[in-house]
């Protein structure tokens, strides 16, 4: 009450203080600002130029699979109009765009001659960006694997790992020199979990047995598609692209459950790429579930740590978990009941990963939310929950970057909403809404703050 009392006095006497100026959170210079997709969420156009089959569109086509039976078949039509939404980004001022590259395009059945008609695509869209000055960032494998290598025992079998070493080969060859990064596989623990355990994505599988007998060939895959830029004598840049999620004990007694699951969640993925060994406590859960271990060679994991140049980092949630080991939602959750929302999970994923894999360039290949977002009047979209999510993820980057994590660049997922796997396009995620039945175009609230991030290169 003293204290009030002579501040008001003081208030009457002297001129009032300036306010404290407020430092905005600067980025590093150079920082890479982008946003990503995925081919088969966006591109459509799914038998067009001899593109095969992959086991999205079978899985998409099978009744009950994908909510209200949608499908990629058309999806944003990001195929037709590319130039376009090229022509978005750079309104938006984005410096990266971050895009998967359809295998079955490529290769129509996973092996043999290459489409050249599908290749060309690809060739004309990185044009498209250079022209603009938005550096491609391309993932070679973002969950459509062509049906005929699923038919021929899809990731189960050592083959489609080597068919990947030759698929990525091609690419290299053909965009090798205008493309400065390439990025492995998108979020290979989500195939094993989501596919292949659960069966809620593509291929469908819902074996423990199987999936990790799969994630070992994913990460071989991995390994092979790095030692084949490394043969094509490109200079491009390469690394895998893991969704990883800090996991906290909710409880004291929680504390060896949470160590057990950073395994499955973390380490397992990571140890392999960056230290060349599976974790052993990881291993030995997995023995009582599946056969991987007889499917692990000498100098696989050789293969599979292959040094990298960058390292994606994927970050949407974190898990909490109870001494019995079952997830605990402590935190509200998105439009997607998965997702609690956490954004200092970001500042310590990113921290745990420097501190136990020392200074591997890092950067954030996906961060986004999904929210409940209406085409308003005026023809606007006012997202201000997807705008705050990214405020508070970006000041999370922002403090890891002081606290000395080397992190050279964010993407917003997604540049535009799509279709959102088994959620199809139900979910929104982007910056840019889609007015499904017209395609049109509309920039949300959050893409316009972002070009504001981008251009000040800081967070006001
Ligand atoms: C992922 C994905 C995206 C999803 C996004 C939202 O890698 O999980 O790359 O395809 O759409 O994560 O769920």
């Amino acid at each position: 009450m003293v204290g009030a009392a002579a501040g008001a006095l003081a208030a009457c006497t002297e001129p009032a203080p300036a306010p404290a100026p407020v430092t905005p959170m600067r980025f590093p210079d150079g920082f890479v600002w982008g946003a990503a997709t995925s081919a088969y969420q966006v591109e459509g156009a799914a038998k067009e130029d001899g593109r095969g089959e992959s086991i999205w569109d079978r899985f998409s086509h099978s009744p009950g699979l994908v909510r209200n039976g949608d499908t990629g078949d058309v999806a944003t039509d990001h195929y037709h109009r590319y130039a376009q939404d090229v022509a978005l980004m750079a309104e938006l001022g984005l410096k990266s765009y971050r895009f998967s590259i359809s295998w079955p395009r490529i290769q129509p059945t996973g092996s043999g001659p290459v489409n050249q008609k599908g290749l060309d695509f690809y060739k004309r869209l990185v044009e498209a960006l250079r022209q603009r000055g938005i550096a491609p960032m391309a993932t070679l494998f973002h969950w459509d694997l062509p049906q005929a290598l699923q038919d021929a025992g899809g990731w189960e079998s050592r083959d489609v790992a080597g068919r990947f070493g030759d698929y990525a080969a091609i690419v290299y060859d053909a965009l090798g020199d205008v493309v400065p990064t390439f990025l492995t596989l998108n979020e290979p623990k989500t195939v094993v979990n989501v596919g292949y355990i659960y069966g809620v994505h593509a291929p469908g599988i819902m074996s423990s047995a199987k999936a990790w007998v799969a994630a070992h060939h994913l990460m071989l895959a991995h390994g092979l598609a790095v030692q084949a830029l490394r043969a094509s004598g490109k200079k491009a840049k390469v690394g895998p692209a893991l969704n990883l999620n800090p996991v906290y004990p909710a409880q004291d007694a929680a504390r060896a459950a949470a160590e057990l699951r950073d395994g499955f969640e973390n380490r397992f993925w990571l140890d392999a790429v960056l230290k060349g060994a599976y974790p052993k406590d990881v291993l030995d859960e997995i023995a009582k579930r599946s056969p991987m271990a007889d499917h692990v060679r000498d100098g696989d994991l050789k293969t599979i740590s292959a040094p990298i140049d960058l390292l994606g980092v994927q970050y949407y949630n974190p898990i909490y978990v109870d001494a019995n080991s079952r997830d605990v939602l402590l935190h509200p959750t998105s439009e997607a009941p998965w997702q609690q929302l956490y954004p200092q999970g970001l500042q310590d994923i990113l921290g745990q990963v420097k501190r136990g894999y020392g200074d591997v360039p890092l950067v954030v290949t996906e961060n986004g939310i999904a929210t409940p977002d209406r085409l308003g009047a005026g023809d606007t979209v006012d997202d201000q929950a997807r705008v705050a999510f990214l405020r508070e993820h970006l000041a999370a980057a922002h403090r890891a970057i002081t606290e000395g994590v080397e992190l050279i660049g964010y993407h917003a997922w997604s540049l535009m909403d799509n279709f959102e796997w088994a959620e199809g396009y139900g979910q929104r995620w982007g910056l840019v809404y889609i007015d499904y039945p017209t395609q049109r175009r509309v920039l949300k609230s959050s893409a316009r703050w972002y070009s504001s991030v981008i251009r000040t290169n800081a967070l006001a």
